[in-house]
C-alpha cells in the first residue's frame, strides 16, 4: 500500500517537474485553466456530487449515516468493516479507494455496467448509470486516490463474523 502511494506520489513529482515551462508560466501569471484542465475538473465535480447522492457513501464510507454525511472526504469509500449478514453470507462494502484506483476508467465501465454482487450492493442501479456518470465517479475516486486497508472478505452462509455485523431476517423455510 505504502509503496503504491509513493509510486504515485513520485510519478505526480516526475510529471510536475516534466511539466513544460510555458504551462507554468501561465499558472504563475493566474490565467485561466486550459480547456482540459477545466473538462477534468468538471468530472471530478460531478463524480463527487454522484457519490454524495447515489448513495456510494452511505455504504462504502466508515460511519457516513451515522455522522450525517460528516465525514472528510479523504476517507470517503475507504470500505467498511461492518458486517450484512443474510441469507447470502456476510458482505462488507468494499475499499472502492483500492478497487477503483487498481482500474483503468474503461475496465472500470465495463465492469460497472456488468458486474453482479451480493446484497445490499445495489449493483443493477451501476448497470443503469449513463457511461459519463459512471466515469465521473471513476475520475472523483482517483482524484482521491488510494487510501485505507481493504474491507473484511465475504463469508459464506453459515460463518459467523468475528466483527459487528447487521442482521437480516432468514427467509422463510
Ligand atoms: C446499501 C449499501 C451499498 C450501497 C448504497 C452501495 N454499495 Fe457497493 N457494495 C456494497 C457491499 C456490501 C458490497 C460487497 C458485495 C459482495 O461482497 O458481494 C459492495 C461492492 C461493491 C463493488 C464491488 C467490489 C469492489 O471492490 O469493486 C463495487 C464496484 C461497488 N460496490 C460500487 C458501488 C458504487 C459506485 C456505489 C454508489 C453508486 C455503491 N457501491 C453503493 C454495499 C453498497
Amino acid at each position: 500500500m505504502f509503496n503504491s502511494i509513493h509510486t504515485a506520489c513520485a510519478a505526480a513529482v516526475v510529471l510536475a517537474l516534466a511539466a513544460p515551462a510555458t504551462v507554468l508560466a501561465a499558472q504563475d501569471a493566474g490565467h485561466a485553466q486550459s480547456p482540459g484542465a477545466a473538462k477534468q475538473g468538471k468530472y471530478i465535480e460531478r463524480g463527487r456530487y454522484l457519490v454524495r447522492i447515489t448513495g456510494c457513501n452511505d455504504c462504502h464510507t466508515p460511519g457516513y449515516a451515522m455522522k450525517a454525511g460528516k465525514v472528510p472526504e479523504k476517507d470517503w469509500l475507504t470500505g467498511e468493516q461492518l458486517g450484512w449478514r443474510g441469507p447470502w453470507g456476510t458482505t462488507y462494502a468494499a475499499n472502492l479507494r483500492l478497487s477503483m484506483n487498481a482500474m483503468g476508467e474503461e475496465d472500470w465501465i465495463k465492469t460497472a455496467k456488468t458486474m453482479q454482487a451480493r446484497p445490499p450492493m445495489p449493483w443493477f442501479a451501476l448497470h443503469d448509470m449513463e457511461k459519463e456518470d459512471l466515469r465521473a465517479i471513476y475520475r472523483f475516486v482517483k482524484h482521491l486516490g488510494p487510501a485505507g486497508k481493504p474491507a473484511p472478505a465475504w463469508l459464506p452462509p453459515g460463518s459467523v463474523p468475528a466483527g459487528p455485523a447487521i442482521q437480516f431476517p432468514m427467509p422463510p423455510k
